[in-house]
C-alpha cells in the first residue's frame, strides 16, 4: 500500500481550550472557554433527576435492539411538546395548522447537520444566511453537509449592539428559497438575543422574501427561564410557513456526553409533514444510521414523569439563578461590564484583541476563547473580582 498524508487539521477553537485548561497546574485558574455550566462548586454534576431516570431506565430496560433510523419517538413527541405547546396547553401544533415531524439525533450537532441536510434536499441551490459572530462550529457544520452559505455582520463588540438594520438589509437581498440562521436565545457568542418585535419584523421580512428560518436552539432555559427562552422559537414557528429546528438536550439536562438533541420541521400539511419524517430517516441512515439511545430515554423518562419533570425543572431553574447572578456581580464589580447583565444564557463576546485573549490565559490563568468569548457559568462567584481584576490588568475596564 502506498503512503499517504493529510494535512494537520486546525484545532478546534474551543474544544481546544478544554485540554489545555486541564493541563495548567496554577491552583487559581479560572474556565470561561467552553460553553458547559458548572456549578457553585465548579462542578458539572449529573442532575438529580438525570440519576433517577438512570436508575429507573437500568430497572426497566429489557432491550438494547435498534429502535429505529429516528430513534426513541416517544422522546422526539415530549420534547416536541415541551419545545413548542405553551404552557398548560399540551395541544398539538396541528391543532394551529402546523404539522410538526422529527428525529432524534446524536446531540443538537446532529440535528443541525441533519436540518442542513435536510435543507440542502429541498432547495439544492439556495444559500444560508448566518449573522456573524456565530458559533464557530456553524460555517464548518454546514457547509460540510453540502450547505452554501453568505455570512453578514449582526453585532458590534465595541458597542454590545445588535446590527438589526444591517441584518435586515443583508437579508433583503437573499433569493427566495434561502435559509436564515437564528439562535432559538441566549445567543452563543453574544448573549444578545433579537427583542419581540425584531422577532416579528424578521418574520414579515423572511414571509415576504420566501425565507425559510434554520433555529438552533441550544440553551432554552438558561436565559431568562424555559418558556420565555422558547418564545422567540414558538414565534418563528406561528409566523412562518416551514421553518427547522436543531434542539439540544446538553446543557438544560446536562447530558453532554450522552449526545441527546432532536430536528424538527414543521409544515402546513399532514402530508408534508410524513414525508419530512421519513426523509429525517433516510438523512440518518446515511450518515449514522441510528442515534445513542441511553440520553433520550432518559429525558423520555423525565418528561412523562410529572415528579421527574418538576425536580428537573427546578434544578434548571436553579442554574439560571446562578447565571444570572453571576451576571450581575460582574456588572456590579466592573460597572463598565454593565451589557454583561443584559445579556442572557452562558455567553458574552468581549471586545479584546489576541494579544489580550492571550495574556488572560497566559499571565493570569483566566481561559476564554480566541475571539474574546466568556462562559459566564465558568466562574464562580468569588472569582468574580480576580476575573476582573485580570481584565483590567490586560488593559479592558469594559465600555465607556
Ligand atoms: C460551545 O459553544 O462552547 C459548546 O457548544 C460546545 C461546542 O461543541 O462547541
Amino acid at each position: 500500500m502506498s503512503d499517504f498524508n493529510l494535512p494537520e487539521p486546525s484545532p478546534d477553537p474551543l474544544l481546544d481550550l478544554i485540554g489545555r485548561y486541564r493541563a495548567d497546574s496554577r491552583a487559581h485558574k479560572i474556565d470561561l472557554g467552553v460553553g458547559v455550566y458548572r456549578n457553585d462548586k465548579g462542578d458539572t454534576p449529573v442532575l438529580a433527576a438525570v440519576k433517577t431516570a438512570e436508575a429507573i431506565l437500568l430497572e426497566q430496560q429489557e432491550s438494547k435492539s435498534y429502535l429505529g433510523l429516528t430513534g426513541d419517538t416517544e422522546f422526539v413527541k415530549l420534547l416536541g411538546n415541551l419545545i413548542f405547546s405553551k404552557p398548560g396547553s399540551n395541544e398539538p401544533l396541528s391543532a394551529s395548522n402546523k404539522f410538526l415531524s422529527g428525529a432524534q439525533t446524536p446531540g443538537g450537532s446532529g440535528a443541525l447537520r441533519v436540518a442542513s441536510e435536510l435543507f440542502c434536499a429541498i432547495r439544492p441551490s439556495a444559500t444560508l444566511w448566518v449573522g456573524v459572530p456565530t458559533w464557530p462550529n456553524h460555517l464548518p457544520l454546514t457547509q460540510a453537509a453540502g450547505l452554501k452559505t453568505q455570512c453578514y455582520d449582526a453585532f458590534c463588540k465595541d458597542t454590545q449592539t445588535i446590527l438589526f438594520d444591517a441584518m435586515v438589509k443583508a437579508l433583503s437581498t437573499a433569493q427566495s428559497g434561502d435559509g436564515v440562521l437564528i439562535h432559538g436565545c441566549c445567543h452563543n457568542p453574544t448573549g444578545a438575543d433579537l427583542s419581540v418585535e425584531q422577532i416579528q419584523t424578521l418574520c414579515q421580512l423572511m414571509n415576504d422574501k420566501g425565507l425559510m428560518p434554520v433555529v438552533d436552539l441550544a440553551y432554552h432555559g438558561l436565559g431568562e427561564g424555559l418558556q420565555q427562552d422558547l418564545q422567540a422559537t414558538r414565534e418563528i414557528v406561528q409566523q412562518c410557513p416551514h421553518t427547522l429546528i436543531a434542539a439540544s438536550c446538553s446543557k438544560n439536562f446536562g447530558l453532554y456526553r450522552d449526545r441527546v438533541g432532536a430536528v424538527f420541521i414543521t409544515t402546513g400539511d399532514q402530508k408534508r409533514a410524513d414525508n419530512t419524517q421519513a426523509y429525517f430517516g433516510h438523512i440518518a441512515r446515511r450518515i449514522y444510521s441510528m442515534p445513542p439511545d441511553h440520553g433520550a430515554a432518559t429525558v423520555r423518562l423525565i418528561l412523562s414523569d410529572e415528579t421527574l419533570k418538576q425536580q428537573w425543572l427546578a434544578e434548571l431553574d436553579t442554574m439560571v439563578s446562578r447565571v444570572k447572578a453571576l451576571r450581575n456581580a460582574i456588572a456590579k464589580q466592573q460597572p463598565g461590564l454593565d451589557f454583561v447583565s443584559r445579556q442572557r444564557g452562558m455567553f458574552s463576546l468581549l471586545p479584546l484583541n489576541s494579544q489580550q485573549v492571550d495574556s488572560l490565559i497566559n499571565d493570569h490563568a483566566v481561559y476564554l476563547a480566541g475571539d474574546g468569548r466568556i462562559n459566564i457559568a465558568g466562574c464562580q462567584l468569588d472569582q468574580v473580582e480576580q476575573f476582573c481584576n485580570a481584565l483590567s490588568e490586560v488593559g479592558f475596564n469594559g465600555l465607556r
